[in-house]
């Protein structure tokens, strides 16, 4: 039997230093919450039980929790505070029969990972410890607890800077916040630890001297990336994480060939897939469930949400939601596209072009300065310039349906519910009221009367009737050369 795992999530504290609404561990990074972030990690080392520690705001991160991770169980701290009394209710909670090694994370450190938490099992269950934590050398360690070594450089324990003295608040080396422990020995250690000390709190550190008193070994590993076990408390620091998050997400995707022109501006969540030979132009963010395939590039200035995009599709200085762009598609400059959006392969979305649950077919175009709403395109039509689908009678929606090979003129207006089935062309300008039949041409613009002389005669005085009055008296002079040189001749 392999050995077995439990993990231990903690995220009971308050969180004061956010001044959020907010709870601390339901904040966002990389399109998803920080607890999110330690969930899918604890989920990566194939635990038997995954526990989560909760008590402030209860009722928001326990949803949370089981939304993302419906396995999860929860745990309720009591008014006993401190990080060994949440473990210590979270052991209550382990199968009685479960006696192999329980990882504890926080809620608010997002960017452990997987190899370096295995790594640590490892080495814990390999040199048979009670308890192995990861640690860190920090040139300003202000605020954390520091790892207590002997001259040998044997660990005696951990204390809280609170509880610090002058020599100990000089040791750079610090608690990570990341444990594993055996669980009889925890269980032992915890049994006994009070909450004489500065903060009143039953410290989850003091199990350090306490496993050593009782004969057990422990241990802190060091680690070089210190962004493994930074912790969010306020806002700036949630931001640097953030930031920290994101390079790391860029660098694995320019890793696996992608193109990142500035990884600067570009942010892509957690979630988003991107095939090889994509290429992402500056001021691009990917969000959500993203995919796209090789061959595409995006941006620069671009904002894509649950967005599906298909190989070699180009979409630039656009913003869209849950919409999909087949293989070879286009999309912008400038253009809006929401929800429902699905644009055919080799089609084409302009400028200035707004969309919305609208199936535009295999190489149709919609290219500049138009409104498409509740919409179904066929293949290979055009819609002409500024038109737009007036899908809104105000009260309710309506579906425009547009065949295949149709050519609408500029500026129309299709009102909805209306059909233009295949092979049909509109006129400039036409209001589309009633449904076109296959391969005819509509129109409904009244033929063009030119009134002659009306702008002299009602716009007297204006810089239009000057301009006009010259027009008119150079037309004369014309004239009345031609006739001179038709008399000569
Ligand atoms: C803790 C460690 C400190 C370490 C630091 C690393 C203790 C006593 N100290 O300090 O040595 O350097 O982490 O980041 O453990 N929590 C509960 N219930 C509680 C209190 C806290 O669930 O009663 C949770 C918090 O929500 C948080 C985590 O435990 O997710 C850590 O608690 P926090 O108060 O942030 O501990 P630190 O003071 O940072
Ligand atoms: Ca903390």
């Amino acid at each position: 039997m392999t050995h077995q795992l439990a993990v231990v999530i903690l995220a009971a504290g308050q969180g004061t230093r956010m001044r959020s609404a907010t709870p601390k561990v339901l904040h966002r990074i990389g399109g998803r919450s920080l607890i999110a972030h330690v969930l899918d990690t604890a989920a990566g080392l194939s635990p038997r039980t995954v526990i989560a520690v909760v008590r402030h705001e209860r009722e928001l991160v326990s949803q949370a929790i089981v939304d993302h991770a419906p396995h999860t169980v929860l745990v309720e701290q009591d008014e006993v505070p401190g990080t060994g009394r949440a473990v210590e209710l979270a052991l209550a909670a382990l199968p009685g029969d479960f006696d192999g090694s329980i990882v504890v994370l926080s809620g608010d450190v997002p960017l452990i990972d997987v190899p370096t938490l295995q790594r640590l099992v490892e080495g814990h269950t390999r040199e048979g410890r009670g308890m192995t934590l990861l640690s860190a050398m920090f040139d300003d360690p202000t605020g954390l607890g520091r790892i207590v070594r002997d001259a040998s450089g044997a660990m005696r324990g951990i204390v809280e800077e609170k509880d610090a003295d002058e020599a100990q608040r000089r040791i750079a080396e610090i608690n990570g916040g990341v444990y594993v422990f055996a669980r009889r020995a925890l269980e032992d250690a915890l049994a006994v630890i009070g909450t004489d000390n500065a903060q009143g709190e039953k410290y989850l550190t003091d199990a350090a001297s306490r496993i050593l008193a009782a004969g057990g070994a422990v241990d802190a590993v060091a680690t070089d990336d210190t962004w493994l076990i930074a912790g969010v408390n306020d806002r700036a620091q949630l931001a640097e994480v953030g930031r920290e998050l994101n390079r790391r997400i860029v660098l694995a995707h320019q890793r696996a060939g992608v193109t990142v022109q500035d990884p600067a501006t570009t942010w892509i969540d957690a979630d988003v897939s991107i095939e090889a030979d994509v290429e992402i132009l500056p001021g691009t963010f990917l969000h959500g469930a993203t995919s796209i395939a090789t061959g595409a590039v995006i941006g620069p200035d671009t904002t894509l949400v649950d967005c599906e995009v298909g190989s070699g599709a180009r979409i630039r200085r656009s913003e869209a939601t849950l919409a999909v762009f087949s293989a070879g598609a286009t999309v912008g400059p400038y253009s809006y596209i929401r929800p429902g959006t699905e644009l055919g392969e080799g089609g084409k979305i302009g400028a200035f072009v707004e969309t919305k649950n609208a199936k535009i077919g295999d190489g149709s175009k919609v290219p500049h300065l138009s409104y498409v709403g509740d919409a179904v395109i066929g293949t290979g039509s055009n819609v002409g310039a500024g038109t737009i689908v007036a899908n809104y009678d105000g009260v309710r929606k309506h579906q425009a349906v547009v065949g295949d090979g149709v050519r609408i003129g500029s500026k129309n207006v299709l009102v909805s519910p209306v059909t233009i089935e295949d092979g049909a062309y509109t006129a400039a300008g036409t209001v589309v009221r009633k449904n076109v039949p296959a391969g005819s041409l509509a129109m409904n613009v009244a033929p063009q009367r030119n009134i002659e002389g009306w702008v002299v005669a009602n716009r007297p005085g204006t810089d239009s009737a000057a301009a006009a009055q010259r027009g008119e008296d150079e037309r004369e002079q014309g004239s009345a050369e031609a006739r001179e040189e038709g008399d000569r001749g």
